[in-house]
């Protein structure tokens, strides 16, 4: 069974489907996304990530939103178990002629991509509904604000924050009290400086949710950092995936990682995770 863990007020899976790759560019198209989420719920995943921005830049918007809401509703498992997650906050542009990604965390444009967010998914209530990124043109606490307008008009259930520091961390819970369940940070063996925040979540009772767990797909990365992963998944003789997951998981109870999947095979492998045990010698092998 995948590891389950509490996430706010859900009883969730410590490793969700991270859905980023099955709609961005270079995605394997609709058919292996509908694939890859009913791979994943099959095998027992209950956390589903995606955001408004999930699409390619120029071409339809929210087709990640509309993915999951295919495979949700295709699917002949146990719905109400599953946490779909979605954020708002970011859109896709172009500059210098490359697709990239553009915030906007204008408190309207904010509640209107809610709005929109739920519609996609097919749903009344978002079950948690991330701010995806600092909008440096907007104080924060603006955004926050609107963050809490759209719980308490009923379009979502809980609120976090993503791409936070603490400071931000902290006006999130001065403004948003007990609708502030997550903070959803990059963190990785290439991406280590976001610990503050994760140990700060620990301290003060909320989730911390480790975006591009294994370094992400997108850019070329310091694949060094991976070999002492390596040696230890040698030893337990599974993929040194596997193993990264696991010592993320390892750094507290409030942790849970999304691993992105372009097929079902690299889902249906991490989801393994959370039955690896490391030893102590191991975990501070790792660092
Ligand atoms: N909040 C934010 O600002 C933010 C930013 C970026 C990402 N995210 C979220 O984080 C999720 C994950 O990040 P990510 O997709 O960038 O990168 P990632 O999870 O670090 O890496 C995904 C890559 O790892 C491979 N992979 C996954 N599990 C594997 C396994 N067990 N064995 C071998 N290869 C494996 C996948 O391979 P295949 O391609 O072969 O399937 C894919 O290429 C995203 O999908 C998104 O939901 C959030």
């Amino acid at each position: 069974m995948v590891l389950h863990r509490n996430l706010g007020p859900f009883d969730t899976t410590a490793i969700g489907l991270g859905e980023m790759p099955l709609t961005i560019e270079n995605n394997l198209g609709p058919q292996m996304g509908i694939d890859t989420i009913h791979a994943a719920l099959d095998a027992g995943c209950r956390q589903i990530d995606t955001a408004w921005a999930y699409y390619c830049s120029g071409g339809e918007e929210q087709t990640g939103e509309k993915l999951v809401r295919e495979a949700m509703s295709t699917w002949k498992g146990p719905k109400d178990e599953v946490l779909v997650a979605t954020k708002v906050g970011h859109f896709r542009n172009f500059t210098d002629g490359k697709p990239t990604w553009d915030v906007d965390g204008r408190p309207e444009n904010l509640i209107r991509r809610a709005k929109e967010s739920a519609l996609a998914l097919g749903v009344d209530t978002i079950d948690l509904l991330y701010f995806h990124r600092p909008d440096p043109k907007i104080p924060y606490g603006e955004s926050c604000e609107a963050m809490k307008e759209i719980a308490k008009q009923g379009v979502a259930r809980t609120i976090g924050i993503s791409n936070a520091s603490i400071e931000q961390i902290d006006i999130a819970r001065e403004i948003l009290g007990d609708l502030f369940v997550a903070v959803q940070n990059q963190y990785s063996p290439i991406y280590t400086e976001t610990i503050d925040t994760l140990d700060y979540c620990g301290k003060v009772g909320l989730s911390f949710v480790c975006w591009s767990p294994l370094g992400g797909f997108r850019k070329p990365k310091d694949e060094s950092k991976f070999d002492p992963f390596r040696e230890v998944a040698a030893a337990h003789n599974v993929s040194y995936q596997q193993v990264v997951l696991a010592w993320e998981l390892a750094k507290g109870d409030h942790v849970f990682v999304i691993p992105g999947a372009h097929r079902p095979a690299t889902i249906l492998d991490s989801l393994h995770a959370g039955e690896l045990e490391l030893s102590e010698e191991e975990l501070a092998k790792l660092g």
